[in-house]
């Protein structure tokens, strides 16, 4: 007999969850206003808000937490840090930050100014927000296939080479600071882009001289697909691939709350010596000196070691298989879910799920709550509430897909969880025509909306 497939580890630390009643969640849900990030987290019995920061780290990484080196500047953890990044993505200098979105506005500020234009694959929201922020526009240039939840295509997170070509031969390439290719794509569905389309992309912005930043949050479980789907990949080690992706990239912004399976972090890392330079100064102001820039010297070992684990095949295959799992159960049970599978989340189609609902009511939004209040399943919307208003006409932009994100944590939940999720889904599709009517909003911040914005049910 075939031996079945097992995780890639053991379990040496648990921590207690707690189920609640529907007419618990019904009454905490109210006084969150129908947002789920009001909830308190012990209010959630399983927990698919995000993969960022959520992680279990290993005996290493929680090891290494001890050989931290807390001196202000020169910390030998900063330097592990630095030669880790030379050594797995090819990058001479290095930033570190206190998460992804401090990356952005550090790297930003220094390249970004009004005017400009910044094309890409469906930026993320804190992206998008420090290209509107400093009055710029980002240009999405993804692959069509990618707003169609049902077609196949390996690599939804494709940038369209035609699209991209119009923003750059259309525009002077003093108001375009960079073009910007996120890995994997998360907006629009935690799906990878082919090393083809990244040395492609590399070659039309050469050729209008203009560089490519990578949006790096899940660089290893991109490695991993294009080792899956790509032809000639097959044989190479993630590290391989993942050395080969960035020699594609003028620099990089980083998450480490992802892929580096830490819960707090992040870094810029570059090739251009002025690029350095120029971004040291506001490291500095925002984050902190350039050898700690906003994280102690415990947590940027913990990161280092993270970023090892984080690119070898066997654990990645454990994650992405857990994730897929939960994409099958769902399929099978007639759930209308983004296919291929994403690489940290399930995207439920929302559209498809609930096609009575007009999308004025934040149809995404409605079936998160839903399941919140069947199972204590905490998703997050993808869809009307995070697209934001446009910063010009101020109206609702209404995105293609309206997406119900189920992100799965890496190595926190087994496939019991998993179980549980699908069955809870499955009894909210089944009732899916008793709901008629959905949320609308009583307040929302200017940007960024998601987090804060509090909601009355119709
Ligand atoms: N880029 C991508 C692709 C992301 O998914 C995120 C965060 C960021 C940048 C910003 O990083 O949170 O460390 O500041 N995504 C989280 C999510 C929040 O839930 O998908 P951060």
């Amino acid at each position: 007999m075939e031996l079945p497939f097992a995780e890639s580890y053991k379990i040496k630390m648990v921590e207690t969850i707690r189920k609640s009643t529907r007419e618990e969640r019904e009454q905490w849900i109210k006084e969150a206003k129908y947002n789920l990030f009001n909830l308190k987290s012990d209010q959630v019995f399983i927990d698919l808000l995000t993969d960022s920061g959520t992680g279990a780290m290993s005996d290493k990484q929680w090891s290494e937490m001890m050989l931290g080196d807390e001196s202000y500047a020169g910390a030998s953890s900063y330097y592990k840090l630095k030669d880790t990044i030379k050594e797995l993505l090819g990058f001479e200098y290095f930033l570190p930050t206190h998460q992804g979105r401090a990356a952005e506005n550090v790297l930003f500020s220094s390249l970004v100014k009004e005017g400009d234009l910044v094309p890409g694959n469906s930026h993320f929201d804190t992206t998008k927000g420090h290209i509107e922020f400093r009055k710029a526009t980002a240009i999405d240039c993804t692959i069509d296939e990618a707003f169609d939840t049902q077609k196949l295509h390996p690599f939804k997170g494709n940038i369209d080479l035609n699209k991209l070509e119009e923003v750059l031969k259309n525009n002077p390439k003093e108001k375009i600071p960079f073009v910007i290719v996120t890995v994997t794509c998360n907006s629009s569905g935690g799906q990878p882009v082919s090393m083809q389309n990244m040395k492609e992309v590399k070659a039309l912005a050469e050729h209008y001289d203009i560089p490519v930043v990578y949006d790096s949050a899940r660089f290893a479980e991109n490695a991993y697909f294009i080792k899956e789907r790509e032809e000639g990949y097959a044989d190479k080690t993630i590290k391989q691939i993942v050395k080969e992706m960035f020699s594609f990239a003028d620099a990089m912004t980083m998450s480490s709350k992802k892929d580096a399976i830490v819960n707090m972090g992040g870094f810029i890392a570059m090739r251009s010596e002025e690029w350095f330079r120029n971004a040291s100064v506001y490291n500095i102001m925002f984050e902190g000196f350039v050898t700690y820039g906003g994280m102690s010297g415990r947590d940027m070992n913990a990161l280092a070691a993270g970023l090892r684990e984080g690119t070898e095949y066997d654990y990645l295959n454990t994650r992405i298989r857990q994730v897929a799992y939960l994409g099958e159960k769902l399929t099978e049970y007639g759930v209308p879910v983004q296919k291929p599978f994403g690489g940290h989340a399930i995207f439920v189609d929302a559209k498809r799920f609930l096609p009575n609902l007009p999308k004025e009511q934040y149809i995404a939004q409605t079936l998160a709550i839903e399941l919140y209040l069947e199972a204590g399943v905490r998703g997050v919307e993808i869809g009307t509430l995070l697209a934001d208003r446009d910063p010009k006409t101020r109206e609702n932009r209404y995105p293609d897909l309206e997406l119900l994100r189920l992100a799965i944590p890496r190595r926190v939940y087994t496939n019991n969880h998993m179980d549980v999720i699908a069955a809870a889904l499955k009894n909210v599709y089944d009732r899916r025509e008793e709901i008629t009517s959905g949320l609308k909003i009583v307040r929302e911040a200017p940007i960024m909306r998601h987090f804060t914005v509090e909601m009355e049910h119709l």
